[in-house]
């Protein structure tokens, strides 16, 4: 599914480094890392209801990730958090927002990838847009198997959000060529890692299974599905699944801030038995009902 231009967010504000831009007057210098090297980290979080939702967990994710590439001049949490607040403020945003929170390494001195010509410190960008959740979650996706391997930690840890998202944007590509939605990732020894953007379940007997976090990203959304099936009595179990286990799986579904919980309706070209089944329903009723307790208040 391709997302449209939403007309709303035509004349959006964005926080660059400290100010409120026109969307049209927001960038960064041709000298940032992020584009000298793709130097950066990065969350997505969503909107709902007057709420920023789990900001906690995902400004931990963002500070670890920043911390694992040894980012200098971080702004601390307080900083982050009122950009944001200010960012939803000034757009009169309030729910069915996704922001996509970007944290590089800064400007450098001069093209290069020695993060000793950065000396200016990080910049941040909070760009808040108008998105309801990107996939049709009745419906569901259809997705096939991409020739382009998740990255493990041999290579480039999936632990830390970084923007060097070419891996998944080749595996995207093969799924736009192929006419389907998305594209899973296979580990270095072929298990399934996770879709090129979001994180993978599937339900066999009665019992929801996972890979681990080893390969794929430790997706928050992946996070709570788990700690809701422990909570509410459903069998969950995280393990390496191969694709043929995924074929045959009574319910598949995907995760991830943009969408929430999405059911996979045909994996190469193999239909998934039961479409948005028993479990999926459930599981996505229990994520819905944990949504408002988890938002702060976008005032101070
Ligand atoms: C590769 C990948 N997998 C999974 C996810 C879902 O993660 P989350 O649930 O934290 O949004 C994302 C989101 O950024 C992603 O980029």
């Amino acid at each position: 599914m391709l997302q449209k231009f939403d007309p709303r967010n035509e004349n959006i504000l964005v926080h660059v480094n400290g100010q409120l831009v026109p969307r049209a007057e927001a960038r960064v210098s041709v000298f940032d890392s992020s584009v000298q090297g793709g130097d950066a980290v990065w969350e997505g979080l969503r909107v709902y209801k007057g709420g920023i939702f789990c900001l906690d967990r995902h400004l931990n994710r963002l500070f670890e990730s920043a911390h694992a590439l040894a980012f200098q001049n971080v702004p601390d949490r307080e900083t982050i958090v009122n950009a944001i607040r200010e960012t939803l403020r000034a757009n009169y945003m309030d729910d069915e927002v996704h922001i996509r929170l970007t944290l590089t390494r800064g400007e450098k001195i001069t093209s290069g990838m020695d993060p000793r010509l950065n000396i200016r410190g990080c910049s941040l960008i909070v760009l808040a847009e108008w998105k309801p959740l990107v996939y049709d979650n009745e419906y569901g996706i259809r997705v096939i198997t991409s020739s382009v391997r998740r990255n493990g930690p041999q290579f480039l840890d999936s632990k830390i959000h970084h923007n060097n998202l070419l891996n998944n944007i080749l595996a995207k590509i093969q799924a736009n060529v192929a006419g389907v939605d998305a594209a899973i990732m296979l580990d270095a020894n072929g298990f399934v890692a996770e879709l090129n953007d979001t994180n993978l379940f599937m339900v066999k007997d009665g019992t929801v299974l996972t890979p681990p976090a080893d390969v794929c990203l430790a997706g928050i959304t992946r996070g709570i599905v788990i700690e809701l099936c422990k909570q509410h009595g459903i069998p969950i179990v995280e393990r390496n699944l191969s694709l043929t286990e995924f074929y045959n799986a009574d319910e598949v579904f995907a995760t991830g801030t943009m969408g929430e919980l999405t059911p996979v309706r045909e994996i190469d070209g193999r239909p998934v038995k039961y479409v948005c089944g028993e479990f999926t329903a459930r599981i996505s009723k229990h994520f819905r009902a944990f949504i408002p307790a988890n938002c702060i208040s976008i005032l101070p």
